[in-house]
């Protein structure tokens, strides 16, 4: 049988780091579970401008279409801030998202029982948390024209960017968070500036559209947008699937992320239309960015990057028991109080673990789970 070709992108910063224990946590899985994948590397961001002036190259675009997952680590970092906006490293993973048409990007944040204390909300508010925010990342303000920077009359500047959506997106963005949301605890809340902006007057009635005519028996709410910021850190278990637009999603779930007691925990899965394999076109990554602060030293926790390949066993491989024996290595980790930095307290019960470390750890969990 050919194997499934998984493309590794580590990009910029603590990327690489991270992403060298997810490189053999899947070796582990080729050599434990009979799971082979076809594994290849290439540049993007910063680390590609540096050697082709660009942050993402046409062949390295096609290999990324190509591929039957895609594994990202971050992009980005302060040595690329003043590059023009055309090649700075983010560009790089937007084109990937569009030309890919990854419209869905899932963001789990889930809080694991052993960091119920490190979020900075209490524990009673966070403890058992589970929800999915369904980010739409192929339009909105990120992609809409017009945009640019142009010159007033009166020798001034104006800053422009659309916020744009048509019905098809918004629909199909709508179906994937319904469908999830059968999978789980069957509601879906959608969040809009419906009060301010045409685009969210849009947006629910689409939503409202598609609910009535095909998920019906799912339950459905709406939030605008900044009450939904406010009660995910009054209340965040009130929510089951959370559905939302580019830039609300962005937002929303670097909020939601700090729920689970570290942004160094969240994995995301950004997935397209069903190709003709009957996979999604798929890219996985952590949530976290490149942490040019701390890049290099061993710090990283690569907890996000691991369940980000967990999330690629699920959604692309269908190996969701796998992809269960991986979030458990992981959550028991934790339980045993390994840290890296970001989580580490200094209580009795806690150990300092580097982002290597936290691999071995990880590693003898899977042994373990056998
Ligand atoms: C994210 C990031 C990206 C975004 C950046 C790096 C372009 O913040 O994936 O949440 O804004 O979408
Ligand atoms: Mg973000």
């Amino acid at each position: 049988m050919l194997k499934p070709s998984l493309l590794i992108l580590a990009g910029d910063g603590i990327g690489p780091e991270v992403m060298e224990q997810v490189k053999r946590v899947i070796s582990w899985f080729e050599e434990r579970r009979g799971l082979a994948f076809d594994v290849s590397e290439a540049l993007l961001g910063g680390s590609s401008f540096d050697v082709h002036g660009t942050p993402l190259t046409d062949d390295v675009m096609q290999q990324a279409d190509q591929a039957d997952a895609v594994l990202l680590g971050a992009v980005g970092g302060p040595a690329y801030d003043d590059l023009d906006f055309s090649v700075k490293p983010e560009r790089g993973l937007l084109r990937l998202r569009k030309e890919m048409d990854l419209y869905a990007n899932l963001r789990p944040a889930q809080c694991f029982d052993a960091l119920a204390d490190h979020s900075t909300l209490k524990r009673e508010i966070v403890a058992g948390l589970d929800i999915l925010i369904v980010r739409e990342l192929t339009s909105g303000v990120y992609f809409g024209e017009p945009r640019g920077i142009i010159e007033d009359n009166e020798g001034g500047r104006i800053g422009i960017n659309t916020q744009r959506y048509t019905s098809g997106e918004i629909q199909r963005v709508a179906r994937s968070a319904f469908e999830l949301a059968r999978r789980r605890n069957n509601r879906v809340c959608s969040m809009d500036k419906a009060n301010v902006m045409e685009s969210g007057v849009l947006w629910r009635e689409e939503v409202d559209a598609i609910h009535a005519r095909e998920y019906p028996d799912v339950e459905l709410s709406h939030m605008y947008a900044d009450n939904g910021a406010m009660q995910l850190v009054r209340n965040p278990r009130q929510f089951d699937v959370i559905v939302t637009d580019n830039l609300f999603g962005d937002i929303l779930s670097d909020c939601a992320a700090m729920l689970t007691g570290s942004l160094g925990m969240l994995p995301s899965a950004s997935l397209g239309a069903a190709t003709e394999s009957g996979r999604p076109k798929a890219l996985y990554e952590p949530v976290h960015g490149s942490a040019p602060d701390i890049a290099g030293q061993g710090l990283a926790n690569p907890s996000a990057c691991l369940l980000s390949f967990a999330m690629a066993l699920r959604y692309s491989f269908d190996q969701g028991q796998e992809a269960e024996r991986l979030e458990q290595a992981v959550e028991a980790v934790l339980a045993k109080g390994i840290r890296t930095r970001d989580l580490f307290q200094g209580a009795d019960n806690e150990m300092h673990s580097s982002t290597e470390g936290m691999g071995d750890a990880v590693i003898a969990a899977l042994e373990q789970s056998l």
